[in-house]
């Protein structure tokens, strides 16, 4: 039979992230040590008291379907979490909980866009953004994240890229892959922009506790914000719970009910006991500070890693102020970024992601995890260290 498949899928991209893990692992067959710093998932295990909440969760039978839009006292804790840090009202009818924060962006595209209409991502930016836009038959329209301004989405370019059928604008702040954090003043203006010129907001705050700064308030918060933006949180990177899958957004009550159908056709629900275990997450005493813990130990890696890539010849690297990303500049190594993520794999046992993956303006960079122990880090930054000093020249000023 001749596989034929819908035309939909050549618009769907990928995160090359699972691509350079799957060929760092089949070096690793071959018997070859690799440092992992290629995926974004923290390396730390699920701190024991939600695990143990999983546990009491299945053992009290909790293993059966739940309601689509998720089990009502995990939407009540998202509900207060959510309402904590807004400093707005959230009430539990406005939360969604998913199998993976991902599925909101899905479910927001398929519910309020229509092919041909526009929607406005950052670039570089998290593939997912992109891909989905594209899949759904709208037209993404990459704005510029640049270095010279701190990794912050310029609301100016935002402002010039809108026309009459822009509908949506994603933010993600703090920032996949540049660790950048956006102002309070753009988040202003964007909100200003957005009212203006009746925009949806997807704003993936799923960095937000992982961070080394003072965070603005999120751009939800503002007046009249709260109706036109969709929020998308999960516990995977706060929680170190990639693998138990489990996401929520935040939106306006009948966006809500959409997307709970949207859910009775798909997923149905998020594993009842990974909702439970997630109620434990967002409320336990016990959570603070296995947070905090988590949070510190990223901080020393991020200064070990980024003080280490400064040393290198050709690297220069932004301090990132959230998240666990780095995201040098190598332009100055005379390497094509692209080649020297594949080099520094296969010669150098260092798996990185080429910035452009995450977009043309992500050129010239490369994005480096720090989900592995300082001992990793140190390791990788002697391996990148002697592989760049040996493998090319650098052009030194003046010369
Ligand atoms: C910016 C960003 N948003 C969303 C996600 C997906 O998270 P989840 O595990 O909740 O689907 C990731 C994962 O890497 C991410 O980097």
């Amino acid at each position: 039979m001749t596989l034929h498949f819908a035309s939909r899928m050549d618009r769907l991209g990928t995160e090359s992230a699972f691509e350079v893990l799957a060929q760092a692992r089949r070096l690793e067959a071959e018997g070859r040590s690799v440092v992992h710093l290629e995926i974004g998932e923290p390396d730390f295990a699920t701190p024991p008291h939600i695990v143990e909440a999983a546990h009491q969760a299945m053992v009290d039978g909790a293993t059966h379907y739940t309601p689509a839009a998720g089990l009502a006292p995990v939407r009540e804790a998202v509900a207060a979490a959510q309402q904590r840090r807004a400093g707005v009202p959230v009430s539990a009818g406005q939360v969604v909980v998913v199998p993976g924060s991902k599925n909101i962006l899905h479910f927001a595209l398929l519910a309020l866009i229509e092919p041909g209409d526009e929607v406005i991502l950052p670039d570089p930016g998290y593939p997912v953004y992109r891909s989905l836009t594209e899949f759904v038959g709208a037209t993404a329209v990459p704005v510029a994240i640049r270095e010279e301004n701190d990794f912050r989405v310029d609301p100016e370019e935002v402002a010039a890229a809108i026309t009459p059928r822009t509908r949506m604008l994603i933010l993600n702040s703090p920032q996949n892959p540049t660790g950048g954090v956006l102002a309070e003043s753009d988040l202003d203006r964007l909100a200003e922009l957005a009212q203006r010129h009746d925009l949806w907001v997807v704003s993936d705050e799923i960095y937000s506790e992982i961070c080394f700064c003072d965070l603005p308030r999120p751009i939800w918060s503002r007046p009249g914000l709260a109706e036109r933006t969709i929020v998308m949180d999960g516990l995977s990177k706060t929680y170190a719970m990639c693998g138990w899958r489990l996401g929520y957004g935040i939106m306006p009550e009948p966006l809500a009910r959409r997307m709970e159908t949207l859910l009775i056709n798909t997923s149905a629900c998020a594993a009842s006991f990974t909702q439970l275990a997630a109620v434990a997450a967002l409320e336990s005493p016990l959570s603070e500070p296995a947070v905090s813990a988590m949070v510190s130990e990223f901080r020393a890696r991020r200064d070990l890693l980024v003080g280490g890539l400064r040393e290198i010849p050709g690297f220069s690297c932004h301090l990132p102020l959230a998240s666990f990303y780095a995201f040098p500049n190598v332009s100055g190594t005379g390497i094509p970024s692209r080649e020297l993520a594949h080099r520094l794999l296969d010669e150098a046992g260092v798996a990185a992601l080429a910035g452009e993956t995450f977009g043309d303006q992500g050129v010239d960079h490369l994005r480096f995890a720090y989900t592995v122990s300082q001992a990793d880090i140190a390791t990788a930054l002697e391996r990148i260290g002697s592989f760049v000093r040996s493998a090319r020249p650098v052009a030194t000023a003046g010369s």
